[in-house]
């Protein structure tokens, strides 16, 4: 444009020169000199009229970049969230929404561990405003964790995961929210967030277009700085963890998202309760996918999206102490 835009400039002065010149010699000559003159008049308004038009393509402002795709155009994530009551349950939940709140087309799927919806948990959800699906599944007496047992002896939130997929296959047992599962050929991707990690909103963009299973690393898990995915040329060979290598797939439950699709293909896929520690995720992995061909996301599994945190229990003493006075903080404000 700018070259172009010198040549205008080039072609006026040469004809203005022309035309005085042309003028010049004209002058005291016997005179049939107008028409040459008036050609000369109209050819420099030409150009002119051909230089401000220019000059106004230079101040129009450049064409908007490509906008990004429709909301609408985009396969939804389907965050399924398993939660029970305990004193942080709601602080988690906060913190959790409003990350999710920040990212377009997305439906929680939050799963509480009791006998029927609680008002803590309907309240925040109908606060949130996301778009949520609301269900309820108490884990059997067999499978829960005893008092004083670790965490880790038995998996937790298997039943609230399954409950979450088989809303997303037949639909039904919706206590809140969205009641309908996806219509046939809904393009979506499922997600297994626990309500205590932390999570990156690039996470789910890098979900958002999985065919089959991608995976990608989790931070501070494991006894690790990380855990997650070796990958070369592209396509993942083994996987960076200290425990039980050998397991089918040694990844976090926050370290992969299942395309709607195979889920839906594969109906017998689900999380078995009865799995060896560390096998859950492999429980559910190996009905739908070769470790071969996980995809691997977050720049070939170089980059830590989403960490492993784990929320300290808080400490009760002095309420204890001033609920036995009976001055305890009042049970009606919610916490
Ligand atoms: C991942 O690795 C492949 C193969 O080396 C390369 O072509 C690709 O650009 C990499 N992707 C990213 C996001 O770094």
């Amino acid at each position: 444009m700018k070259l172009k835009l010198k040549n205008v400039f080039l072609a006026y002065f040469l004809v203005s020169i022309a035309g005085l010149l042309y003028a010049l010699v004209q002058l005291g000559q016997p005179c049939d000199c107008l028409p040459p003159l008036r050609a000369a008049a109209e050819q420099l308004r030409q150009k002119d009229l051909r230089i401000s038009q220019l000059q106004a393509d230079l101040r129009r402002p450049p064409p908007a970049p490509a906008q990004p795709p429709e909301p609408e155009a985009l396969p939804t994530i389907y965050v399924v969230t398993p939660t029970y009551a305990r004193l942080v349950q709601k602080a988690e939940l906060v913190r959790l929404s409003q990350t999710l709140s920040l990212v377009p087309r997305l439906h929680w799927l939050l799963v509480e561990d009791a006998e029927g919806p609680t008002p803590l948990v309907s309240g925040l959800l109908a606060a949130s405003g996301l778009l949520f699906t609301h269900l309820v599944v108490l884990t059997p007496k067999a499978q829960r964790l005893r008092e004083g047992e670790p965490g880790w002896v038995r998996p937790r939130g298997v039943e609230q995961r399954n409950r979450a997929l088989d809303w997303l296959r037949s639909g039904g047992g919706a206590v809140g929210g969205e009641k309908d599962p996806p219509p046939p050929g809904t393009r979506g991707v499922v997600y297994f967030a626990d309500d205590d990690n932390t999570y990156s909103r690039e996470l789910f963009e890098e979900m958002r277009w999985t065919r089959g299973v991608s995976v990608w690393p989790v931070g501070l898990v494991g006894g690790l700085r990380f855990e997650g995915p070796r990958v070369q040329d592209g396509r993942v060979v083994g996987f960076h963890t200290a425990w039980e290598p050998n397991r089918p797939f040694p990844v976090d439950m926050a370290g992969f998202a299942v395309a709607l699709p195979l889920l839906l293909a594969k109906p017998n896929a689900r999380f078995d309760a009865t799995a060896p520690r560390g096998h859950l995720e492999s429980s559910l992995l190996s009905h739908l996918v070769d470790p071969k061909d996980l995809e691997p996301r977050a720049a070939n599994c170089t980059r830590v999206l989403v960490w492993h945190t784990r929320t300290e229990k808080p400490k009760m003493k002095q309420e204890e102490q001033l609920q036995r006075q009976g001055r305890g903080s009042d049970p009606a404000v919610e916490v």
